[in-house]
C-alpha cells in the first residue's frame, strides 16, 4: 500500500474521530443541548431529513422528530452537528440576529453550482454590497412603472398561446413566463429572440448539472457587448435598462463577481417564482370559489380600464388586487417553495434554556411554522380568505412578535 493509499484509507477514521471529539467537547462545555439523535458521523440523518414529501406536509421525518424531541432538536445533518428549529420563536430570533449571532451557511456544493460570489453563500460586507446593488436596481419606482408592464406583457404572450379546451403543463407555462421576465430584467433579452432561446438552452443544461461554463460564457459575451456600447455611447448616457447595465455602471465588481451575481439572480428568481405560479394553479383547481372571486376582482379592473385612456395595468390597478394578494400569500404559505434555510451559529447562543454551540449548523424550518395549527386554523386547507379576516391579520402580527414569519 502506497503512502497516499494509506493516508486515504485512514482519512475517514481520523475525520470521524475528530468530529466525535469535537461533538463531545462542545457537549461538555455546553450541557444543555436540545434533545435529539446524533446518528452516524457525516451521514447522520441527512437522507431521512431530505426524503421528498408533499410540499403541503412537513414530512414523516419532521413529524416523528417533533413528536419525540419537540420543535427544537439536535441532529447530525449535512455532515455537521446541527440544531433544527421548527419553532416560530427561534426562527424569528435567528433572522433578527442575522450577522450577529447567526450567518448564512450553505453546503459548499452550492458554491460549485451558483459560484463563490453568489449572494446565497456570501456574508459580511461583500454580501451587503451585492444585496444593495440588486435592491437598488429593483427600486420601488422601477417595480411600479416598469416591472408591472413587463409582467403584463409576458403574461399576455403566454396566455395568447393557449387554445381553448387544450391541455398544457402549468409548470412548463410558468417556467416560460418567469424565464422571459427574468431574461428581460437581467439582460434585456426579449421573448422569442434567438439569443433568449440560446440562453434558455444553456440554462436548462446548467440546471441538469451539465456545466456552468457555457451559460457563464453567454453572460460574459453579453457583458463585453454592453461594455463596448458603453464606451462608444459614453456610459453616462447609457440607459440602465437591465441589471447587467446597472451593475456595470454603478459598481466596481469584478467580471467573476458579476457573472455569479447574474447567474444566481436568474436562478433565484426563476426557480422560486415558476414553482409558486404552478402551485397557485394547482391549489386554485381545487377551489372554484377562489377562482370565481379572482375572476370578479380582475373583471372589475378590466371593465374600469375600458373606460380609461390608459389600457395597460398600472400601480393603482395592482393595489386593487386585494384578493389576488390573499391567493399569493396562501400559495406561499401552503406551497412551501423554500422549506428551510441554512445558518451557522457565530457564537454560543442560549435560547429558551437550550444551548446552541458556536459553529454548529442551524436549520430554521419555514414549512413547520406555515403548517402549524397554533398559527393557522386547518393549516392543510387552501383558504385564501384567512388573509382577509381582520382578527387573523392581527393574530399574524402578534404571532410575528412571538416568532411567526408570514410568507
Ligand atoms: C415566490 C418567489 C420567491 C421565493 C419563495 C423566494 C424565497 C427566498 C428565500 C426564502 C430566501 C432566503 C434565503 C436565505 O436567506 O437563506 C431568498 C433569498 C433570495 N432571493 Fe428569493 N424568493 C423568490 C423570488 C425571488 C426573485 C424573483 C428574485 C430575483 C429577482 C430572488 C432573489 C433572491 C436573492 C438574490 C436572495 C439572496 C438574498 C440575500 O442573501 O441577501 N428571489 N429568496
Amino acid at each position: 500500500m502506497s503512502d497516499l493509499e494509506f493516508f486515504l484509507y485512514l482519512l475517514p477514521f481520523v475525520l470521524a474521530l475528530s468530529w466525535t471529539l469535537n461533538f463531545f467537547k462542545s457537549k461538555k462545555a455546553l450541557p444543555n443541548l436540545p434533545p435529539g439523535n446524533v446518528g452516524l458521523p457525516f451521514i447522520g440523518e441527512t437522507f431521512g431529513y431530505l426524503k421528498p414529501h408533499p410540499a403541503t406536509t412537513i414530512g414523516k421525518f419532521m413529524e416523528e422528530h417533533i413528536a419525540r424531541f419537540g420543535k427544537i432538536y439536535k441532529a447530525n445533518l449535512f455532515g455537521e452537528p446541527t440544531i433544527v428549529s421548527a419553532d416560530a420563536g427561534l426562527n424569528r430570533f435567528i433572522f433578527q440576529n442575522e450577522g450577529r449571532m447567526f450567518e448564512s451557511s450553505y453546503p459548499s456544493s452550492i458554491d460549485g453550482i451558483l459560484g463563490k460570489w453568489s449572494m446565497l453563500v456570501l456574508n459580511g460586507d461583500i454580501h451587503r454590497d451585492m444585496r444593495n446593488i440588486s435592491l437598488n436596481f429593483l427600486s420601488h419606482s422601477r417595480l411600479k412603472y416598469h416591472l408591472i408592464k413587463e409582467v403584463e406583457r409576458n403574461t399576455l404572450l403566454v396566455l395568447n398561446t393557449w387554445q381553448e379546451n387544450s391541455c398544457f403543463s402549468a409548470q412548463d407555462e410558468a417556467k416560460k413566463f418567469t424565464f422571459n421576465v427574468m431574461a428581460m430584467q437581467i439582460l434585456s433579452l426579449d421573448h422569442g429572440e434567438a439569443e433568449t432561446e440560446h440562453l434558455k438552452k444553456e440554462y436548462i443544461n446548467f440546471m441538469k448539472g451539465v456545466s456552468r461554463t457555457a451559460i457563464l460564457e453567454f453572460i460574459e459575451r453579453k457583458m463585453v457587448e454592453k461594455l463596448k456600447k458603453m464606451k462608444s455611447d459614453g456610459s453616462e448616457n447609457m440607459e440602465e435598462d437591465d441589471l447587467l447595465g446597472w451593475v456595470l455602471k454603478h459598481s466596481s465588481l469584478s467580471t467573476e463577481q458579476i457573472l455569479d451575481l447574474i447567474l444566481s439572480l436568474l436562478f433565484a428568481g426563476h426557480e422560486t417564482s415558476s414553482v409558486s405560479i404552478a402551485l397557485a394553479i394547482f391549489f386554485l383547481e381545487g377551489s372554484p370559489a377562489a377562482v370565481q372571486q379572482l375572476r370578479e376582482e380582475h373583471l372589475m379592473i378590466a371593465r374600469a380600464k375600458q373606460q380609461s385612456a390608459e389600457k395597460e395595468l398600472n400601480w393603482e390597478d395592482y393595489k386593487k388586487m386585494e384578493f389576488t394578494q390573499c391567493v399569493i400569500s396562501e400559495t406561499l404559505r401552503l406551497g412551501n417553495v423554500v422549506r428551510f434555510l441554512h445558518r451557522k451559529a457565530l457564537k454560543d447562543v442560549r435560547y429558551k434554556g437550550y444551548d446552541i454551540p458556536c459553529g454548529w449548523k442551524v436549520l430554521p424550518v419555514l414549512a413547520t411554522v406555515h403548517l402549524d395549527s397554533a398559527f393557522y386554523d386547518q393549516p392543510h386547507l387552501f383558504n385564501p380568505w384567512r388573509w382577509q379576516q381582520v382578527p387573523f391579520k392581527a393574530k399574524v402580527v402578534k404571532d410575528m412578535k412571538l416568532g411567526h414569519i408570514p410568507s
